[in-house]
Formats: structure tokens, C-alpha cells, sequence
């Protein structure tokens, strides 16, 4: 919606947290770090958050605020007649990917609610969660439906517009799903054995660490906060030029560590107090938690406000994945929204179908050794965010003036050179130089 902005900074922040906050932290982060080393690749995943995460959103700040357009149409601003628009490109074809295989998930966890609520999740078969979790995502019409369901959920916020949809609806969601998780917490963390988890998930044993657990815990910053597809390009198009840049990225950051370091806190201890296997994949969440409420006083109202969270968080980053597709088609003809909306929405839809049926009619397709579904979230998170990111990078520090950077950076905030000159630092040679060596050395380069 050219010309729209904010109604307020809270706004914002809730909105680009929103996004940021998802399935990333609650489901992705725990599952990786169960397969990947858990301390060491949490330690990591906090290093290249705190230091080129933030660089990058801010860079991806200064490029939205900047020209107060959307990614293509911003690219093409600053370097006009140069092909950097294609870093635009690619990040919409990103997000296409990205939401293709998030509905999937998002659709899981709408069944998984609808069926809490109607007692079916309670005795599962031969007192397995995982058995009932593979027995209810390879009902293809439930979870088809589900995952329809969700896709149309997501049109309907977004095709309202920036204001009217996003942010009311996050400004209702993010709070709730803060308190619903410090409950959560509290509940696990007091479970007999818990301690082990919690081990297991803050003392780093270094010696697991290797090239892929490396690029893993790089692709699971540059996910968990949105990054390397110009997604908060986007969102800070909408922000007033009046707002501090480095306050909104700080506290954009700082929430989204809190939610991974109170998800991992959640999950982890539950893992080892009921015995369960920390190394079991995307269905980790799926498995563990159920089992781990079951065995709590008021569990099923537990599992089922769980859930209800985990629906929440999961739509807010799903409305910014749709938005980046539809913001570029409507910019310039606000008309055009809705059957942008619905035209996105339900191409990505049909684009997921084969991520849906990999856990069911598709398990036996095999992509270079694994189902469709992982291949895709592996494309994505270790691949694309991170070219995508290296690109922003490249581009925000070679090609935008010193002086615009430098003005655009600071403007609203108290900060100086200082602050400026170690962002360019990072932005300039250590977030392109991390990439690149993490892409060698998984290629086996050095
Ligand atoms: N950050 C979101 C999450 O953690 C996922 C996401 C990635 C959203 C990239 C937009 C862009 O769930």
C-alpha cells in the first residue's frame, strides 16, 4: 500500500517480531539443534544472531526505510540500471518456498489444535505419540484440509492491508504468546530429570561441532529472524522516518533470542525427563510435547493454550511471506491487492501439496537421498537465506553512499561513528566473509 505507514513504532515492532518469531524458534531451532549437537549449535546460532543477524537487519532496515518501497522497486531505487533487483527477486521466490512447507506445518499444528480440543489427543496408539503423529499426518484429507485451512487464513489478514490486518493482529498475538510460554517453561523446567535437558540444550560440547552443523546454525539465524529475503525490507518501508532504526532491530532481536532460548526450555528437559530422543527431526515437537503434557496436572489445557501459541506465532511470520508477494505486485496499484493475495495464497498452496504428501502418498520420493519436504526447508534455510543474505550484505555496503548509510542508520537514535563504523565493519567483511567460508567449508574447499 504506497504511502501507508505505521500507525505507531509498537506497531511495527510487534509486526516485524511477529514475522520474526515462528516456527523458527519453537519448532525448527529445538528439532536442529536435537540432530546437531544442542549446546554447541545453540552457542553458535547466538553468536551469528546477535552479530550478523542484527547487522543484517539492520541493512535490511536501511535499504526498506530508505526508499520506502518494496524490495524490487527498492533495489531498483538505489542502483538503477543494474541487475541488483534480482536480490529482490529471489527473496520473493524464497518466501514462495518458504511458506510452501510452513503451511504444511502451520496446517499440522492447526489439526493438532482442532484435535486437542476434541479430546484427540489424548491415548494414542500403543501409547506412542510418535505412532499418532505419523497416523495424522498421512491422513491426506485432514491435513490437506488443514493446510488449506491455514493458506486461507493467511489471504484473508493479509488482503485487509498493512495496518488493519498485521497489526491488530499482532498486537493481540505476540503478548499472549509471551505469557503463555513463561507458563510453559515453569512447568517444564520443574519435571524430575529436567535438569539433563536443560544441559543438554545450554553446555556446549564443542568437539560436535562441524562444517554443516556451522552452515545449519547460520541458515537458522538468517530463518528465525526473517532475514536474506527482504521480508523486513518490506516492513521498515511502512516505518516513519521519525523511529530509531537500531532501537526497533535491538528489540527485534533481543525478543527473538528470549522465544529460542524459552522454547529450547521448554522442550528439551521434557525430552529427557520422559526418556524420549532429542535427535528425531521435524516431528520432534510433535512427539515430545504431548507426551510431556500428558504427564502433567491440567496437561491437555496446557497442550491445547500450546498450541494455540504455536498457531499464533506461525501465522504472523506466515502474513509477512505472503505480504513480501503481495507488496510487490500492489505497490503500485493498491486494487490489485486482493487478488494478489488470493492469486499468492493459493499458488503457494498448490506448490506445498508434494511438502504435504511427503510424510504419506510421497514418503518413498526420494530427492537426492531424502523426502521433498526436507529438501525443500534445506534449499531454503542453508542456501538461498544465506545467498540472499550475502547478497543484502554486499549490496546495503558497497552500493549504497557512506553518507546515506551512515544518515539513515542513525537517524532517531543517540548513536554515533562508533556504532556506525562496526556495523559497516560487519556488514562489509564479516557477515560476507562467514557466509563464504561456511559455504566452503561444507563444500569441503577448506
Ligand atoms: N522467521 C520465521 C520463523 O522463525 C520464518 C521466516 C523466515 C519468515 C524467513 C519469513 C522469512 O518462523
Amino acid at each position: 500500500m504506497a504511502g501507508e505507514q505505521w500507525k505507531s513504532k509498537i506497531g511495527f515492532i510487534l509486526a516485524a517480531a511477529g514475522s520474526a518469531i515462528g516456527l523458527g524458534a519453537v519448532w525448527k531451532l529445538p528439532y536442529v539443534a536435537g540432530t546437531s549437537g544442542g549446546g554447541a549449535f545453540f552457542l553458535v546460532f547466538l553468536v551469528f544472531t546477535l552479530l550478523l543477524g542484527t547487522s543484517l537487519l539492520l541493512a535490511e532496515f536501511v535499504i526498506g526505510r530508505k526508499t520506502q518501497k518494496p524490495p524490487i522497486q527498492a533495489y531498483k531505487e538505489l542502483a538503477p540500471g543494474t541487475p541488483w533487483y534480482w536480490v529482490g527477486i529471489l527473496g520473493i521466490i524464497s518466501s514462495c518456498l518458504i511458506l510452501s512447507f510452513y503451511a504444511v506445518v502451520g496446517g499440522w499444528i492447526l489439526t493438532y489444535f482442532i484435535r486437542s480440543l476434541t479430546g484427540g489427543l489424548t491415548d494414542p496408539p500403543e501409547g506412542n505419540y510418535g505412532i499418532l503423529f505419523e497416523s495424522i499426518i498421512s491422513n491426506h484429507w485432514e491435513v490437506g484440509a488443514a493446510h488449506l485451512g491455514f493458506i486461507v487464513i493467511t489471504i484473508l489478514i493479509v488482503q485487509g492491508g498493512i495496518q488493519k490486518g498485521i497489526e491488530r493482529a499482532s498486537s493481540i498475538m505476540m503478548p499472549a504468546l509471551f505469557i503463555i510460554f513463561i507458563v510453559l517453561v515453569v512447568r517444564s523446567l520443574t519435571l524430575d530429570g529436567a535438569m539433563e535437558g536443560v544441559r543438554f540444550f545450554l553446555q556446549p560440547d564443542l568437539d560436535s561441532l562441524d562444517g554443516q552443523t556451522i552452515l545449519f546454525a547460520l541458515g537458522q539465524a538468517f530463518f528465525s529472524l526473517s532475514l536474506g529475503v527482504s521480508i523486513m525490507v518490506t516492513y521498515s518501508s511502512y516505518l516513519s522516518k521519525k523511529e530509531s532504526l537500531v532501537r526497533s532491530a535491538s528489540s527485534i532481536v533481543g525478543l527473538s533470542i528470549l522465544i529460542a532460548f524459552l522454547s529450547g526450555l521448554a522442550i528439551f528437559p521434557g525430552v529427557f525427563a520422559f526418556d524420549l530422543e532429542p535427535n528425531e527431526g521435524p516431528s520432534l515437537i510433535f512427539t515430545v510435547l504431548p507426551a510431556v503434557f500428558n504427564e502433567m496436572a491440567l496437561g491437555s489445557l496446557f497442550f491445547t493454550l500450546f498450541l494455540l501459541l504455536l498457531l499464533f506465532a506461525t501465522l504472523t511470520s506466515a502474513f509477512s511471506l505472503l505480504e513480501i508477494v503481495v507488496s510487490s505486485v500492489s505497490h503500485s496499484n493498491p486494487g490489485r491487492r486482493r487478488i494478489a493475495a488470493w492469486a499468492g495464497g493459493l499458488g503457494i498452496f498448490i506448490l506445498g501439496i508434494p511438502s504435504n504428501l511427503s510424510y504419506g502418498l510421497l514418503s518413498e520420493w526420494l530427492i537426492f537421498g531424502d523426502i521433498f519436504f526436507n529438501q525443500i526447508d534445506f534449499l531454503v534455510s542453508n542456501i538461498l537465506l544465506p545467498v540472499g543474505a550475502l547478497c543484502i550484505a554486499v549490496f546495503a555496503s558497497y552500493f549504497i553512499k557512506r553518507s546515506e548509510l551512515r544518515e539513515e542508520l542513525l537517524r532517531g537514535s543517540s548513536l554515533g561513528s562508533g556504532f556506525f563504523s562496526t556495523w559497516l565493519v560487519l556488514i562489509r567483511y564479516i557477515t560476507p566473509l562467514a557466509i563464504i567460508a561456511a559455504f566452503l567449508h561444507v563444500l569441503g574447499v577448506w
